[in-house]
């Protein structure tokens, strides 16, 4: 058999996950080249009568969102959601995340936290043992990240590296040669581990416990189910102890 391109598996994983979503709910609608294709099968399922309303997790998103024809709402306006479905950069035989290859890791986080249980879509590239191979993205505010920087290397004893891209000025901090600026107006700092998280949870703890950390993109218990996109099909991974296990 032909191995099917990573395209490909990113539209099967994404596809699946859909499937999920029922009459009613009110669902948190993740980030990335994945989980686009969830949104877009919620579209063509929203046109063919599907009635659902949506939170999104990025502007890309919610510009593709409203562009299929799914009704958005605020978080503010809910108590709650569904379910969120996303996509993520490495999950672990825990189901503990990485995530923010996109730099939505915030508002990712925020609504994952809203959710009642959540779905990521993946490719078999991002399933690891230990997690960090993938750098664990930051989302850290303007003012003195060089300082936010140190203190992080400082902790978790790798290099760590300011996302680039092409915004010069956040704020009243000017960047040399430009940065990512994320959607809300910060910047991501990106910590090459390598694989030796073994701990993503004290981890993510420490990290948050430092002043100009918004958010880290470790996501703790989490998740639930994985949709798991590989050469022989999808397999649906569920946590025994998540809230879609039964
Ligand atoms: C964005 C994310 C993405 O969900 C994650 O980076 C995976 O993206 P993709 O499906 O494009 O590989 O966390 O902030």
């Amino acid at each position: 058999m032909m191995a099917k391109d990573v395209e490909q598996l990113k539209a099967e994983a994404g596809i699946a996950a859909a499937a999920f979503v029922k009459e009613g709910m009110k669902v948190g609608l993740g980030t990335g080249s994945t989980v686009k294709y969830t949104v877009i099968e919620l579209g063509r399922r929203v046109a063919e009568g599907l009635n659902i309303m949506g939170v999104p997790t990025s502007i890309a998103t919610r510009d593709l969102a409203l562009e299929v024809g799914i009704t958005l709402i605020e978080l503010s306006e809910v108590e709650g959601l569904d379910i969120v479905i996303d996509g993520a950069d490495e999950f672990d035989p825990e189901f503990q995340l990485i995530k923010g290859g996109g730099g939505a890791l915030l508002r990712e986080k925020i609504v994952a936290q809203a959710s009642n249980a959540m779905i990521v879509v993946a490719d078999e590239r991002k399933q690891v043992q230990t997690l960090g191979a993938f750098s664990i993205p930051i989302e850290v505010t303007p003012f003195s990240w060089q300082e936010t920087r140190r203190q992080i290397e400082r902790i978790l004893k790798c290099q760590v590296i300011l996302r680039n891209g092409d915004v010069e000025k956040l704020g009243d901090v000017k960047i040399e040669g430009g940065a990512f600026a994320t959607d809300n107006g910060n910047l991501i700092l990106d910590a090459q581990c390598g694989a030796t998280i073994d701990n993503p949870i004290a981890t993510e703890k420490t990290l948050q416990g430092l002043a100009g950390v918004c958010e880290v993109g470790l996501f703790n218990n989490i998740c639930d189910m994985v949709i798991l996109a590989g050469n022989d099909g999808i397999k649906t991974l569920t946590k025994p102890d998540g809230r879609l296990s039964s």
